[in-house]
């Protein structure tokens, strides 16, 4: 079953042609960057941060560790301490999951003043997947079946651990760096979440993505354009802002629906 929606397509490719220009414009800019979290909005967490999950990872766990369901949820640049990702991962826990938000940065988090080019050598997505084989083994070992929720840098790590056989199901809220042929190689169903005004992964290279799945019968996917919201809207939104916070709330829900269709 494969399935797509995206609203206001018109309006959504033309803005895509103009953040395209706009991208251009300021090469240099990335909407990776943008939104730093806000740690003032650290407030009650129901999780806890442990420093030996399997692969030598720290992380946040929260939920009940006895559910047969892990959630693997992948930060961004900006790790796992963000507050946002933890409430999230607290009501992703909410819905019945064991939750893990692994420091895939062991603690060197991006922030201003690094060189992003110099950071992301240090800090692959791709070589993080591999890293975490032990990770998912081990979750796999305690009888869980598996999915991963990817943010911007994650959407890549969740991009390429669906390449493999250990989840069962992923989704990708705003990736950064994910290309057309990762999704020759997707093994999982997947689900893609994308912003009308992102720049990073603009509506068009979400399009790219549905063309090659679309040929791919075995493969179920889904894929969304958020209007009105930039990259990073899942996860780093201005949580004074109604339509933003809303937003973002309906794309948890779209995730959690993935992986309760998917995860058996
Ligand atoms: C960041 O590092 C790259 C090399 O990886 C270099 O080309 C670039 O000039 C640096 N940028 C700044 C602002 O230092
Ligand atoms: C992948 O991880 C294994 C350890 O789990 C390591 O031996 C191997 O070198 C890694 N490969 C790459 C390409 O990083
Ligand atoms: C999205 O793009 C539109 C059109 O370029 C602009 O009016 C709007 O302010 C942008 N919104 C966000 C959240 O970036
Ligand atoms: C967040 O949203 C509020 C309400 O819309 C707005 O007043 C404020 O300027 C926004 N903050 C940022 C940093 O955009």
């Amino acid at each position: 079953m494969a399935s797509i929606q995206f609203f206001l397509c018109l309006p959504v490719l033309l803005a895509a042609t103009a953040a395209g220009m706009a991208a251009k414009a300021q090469a240099k800019h990335s909407q990776c960057l943008d939104n730093p979290p806000d740690m003032s909005l650290r407030g009650d967490e129901a999780g806890v941060v442990v420093s030996d999950l399997p692969g030598g990872f720290r992380g946040y766990v929260t939920g009940s560790a006895s559910s047969s369901h892990a959630i693997v949820l992948a930060s961004d640049v900006f790790g796992f301490e963000a507050p946002i990702l933890r409430k999230i991962a607290d009501k992703v826990a909410e819905a019945g999951y064991f939750v893990v938000v692994p420091d895939f940065f062991n603690g060197d988090f991006y922030d201003t003043s690094k060189n992003i080019s110099e950071w992301i050598k240090f800090h692959s997505p791709v070589k993080a997947a591999n890293d975490s084989k032990p990770l998912f083994a081990a979750l796999k070992k305690e009888g869980k079946s598996i999915a991963v929720g990817g943010y911007c840098w994650g959407g890549k790590f969740g991009a390429e651990v669906a390449k493999t056989d250990d989840i069962e199901v992923v989704c990708l809220s705003h990736p950064a760096t994910v290309t057309a042929d990762d999704m020759k190689e997707v093994k999982c169903p997947i689900e893609i979440l994308g912003a009308q005004n992102d720049t990073t992964t603009p509506p068009k290279l979400v399009y790219q993505f549905v063309d090659v799945l679309r040929q791919r019968s075995q493969i179920p996917y889904f894929a969304k354009i958020f209007p009105g919201v930039a990259h990073g809207f899942a996860c780093r939104y201005n949580t004074t802002d109604p339509f933003a916070v809303r937003t973002a709330e309906e794309a948890l829900a779209y995730m959690l629906d993935w992986f309760k269709k998917y995860l058996k």
